[in-house]
């Protein structure tokens, strides 16, 4: 009995000693849960167990409990159970930083895919080719990275990423439409071969966008994408890519309303930094000065788990 109580009383203890009331009712109540959940009393308890308890920030004080790995990472399960129906156009759109890119990059292909990063001065010639000098007073056709994709694979067709697609507008946004419409129905013609060029049956493209709202993005591009999936917390295998003590406060960091998000970016930064600075330095070039106590505050609570 006592053996179960020691960690609770710790835990308060540091609860009254550094008395960040806010963040850290917040977390005490997270570190108490999870201390719960893995105290296992009795055979139904230890099943549980092994399903680690996640517990989120909401708006104030209160927490909400997520009981599954399933339920916790389902925007994932959805982008994969998608590409593996053979679902060839997904917008992955929400919050900055969970890992849209490298998804779209890396999941569902078997070589590297075609990227272009979105902006309002993006050109039909960065997406379709440009004429570059081939020396001698020649010029010779450079094609982009949308053909590139559509004759990747021996023809086959390959990935094409595309970054920040709200951004894209006018002729920019008209040539994207083109070169993501149905396989059927596009084509293109090469101007220095006269070529004509489909896309590989194999052509896919992932867009994403920061948009929180599907509302955002223009009407024409989400017909050609009817799959669109709301990317809300990192991937797993990208909590893994960080030290096991930060898995969970980025998990808890990148959840909850913009204000508050602390983004998966800012610990990678956090996790290498301190081992060259140490923490409070690393914190508080990482956070800000601001929330640094905050954060390694919570740090210190996990760290008595
Ligand atoms: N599955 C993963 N495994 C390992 N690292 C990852 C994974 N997903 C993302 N990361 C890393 O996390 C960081 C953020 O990922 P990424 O750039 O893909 O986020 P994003 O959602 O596209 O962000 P933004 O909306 O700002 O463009 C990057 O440094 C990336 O390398
Ligand atoms: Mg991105």
């Amino acid at each position: 009995m006592l053996r179960h109580l020691a960690p609770l009383i710790k835990h308060l203890f540091v609860f009254f000693r550094l008395k960040k009331a806010k963040l850290l009712k917040m977390t005490i109540w997270q570190a108490l849960l999870v201390h719960q959940s893995a105290t296992p009393t009795s055979a139904t308890s230890r099943e549980s167990a092994r399903v680690p308890t996640v517990v989120i920030p909401l708006k104030g004080d209160g927490v909400a409990e997520i009981e599954s790995n399933d339920q916790r990472s389902e925007c994932w399960r959805d982008f994969t159970d998608v590409l593996d129906a053979g679902i060839a156009r997904v917008l992955l759109y929400g919050p900055p930083g969970t890992g849209k890119t490298f998804a779209a990059l890396h999941f569902g292909v078997s070589q590297v895919a075609e990227r272009l990063v979105c902006t309002e001065d993006l050109t039909t010639g960065e997406i379709t080719g440009t004429w570059m000098p081939a020396g001698e007073g020649r010029w010779e056709w450079r094609e982009g990275p949308a053909i590139r994709a559509w004759r990747d694979q021996a023809g086959l067709g390959g990935r094409l990423v595309v970054d920040e697609v709200d951004r894209a507008s006018g002729d920019a946004l008209s040539t994207l439409l083109a070169m993501t419409d149905s396989v059927e129905s596009a084509r293109w013609r090469n101007p220095q071969s006269g070529e004509w060029v489909r896309p590989g049956p194999h052509f896919s493209v992932v867009m994403t966008s920061n948009m929180e709202d599907l509302e955002d993005i223009p009407l024409a591009l989400r017909d050609r994408f009817p799959v669109a999936i709301r990317v809300d917390q990192p991937h797993p295998s990208a909590l893994e890519s960080l030290s096991a003590d930060l898995r969970s406060p980025a998990l808890a960091g990148s959840l909850g309303d913009s204000t508050r998000r602390v983004s998966l970016r800012s610990f990678h930064a956090f996790d290498q930094l301190r081992h060259h600075l140490g923490v409070e330095r690393a914190a508080r070039l990482v956070f800000g000065v601001s929330r640094a106590t905050d954060v390694l505050d919570a740090l210190a609570i996990g760290e008595l788990r």
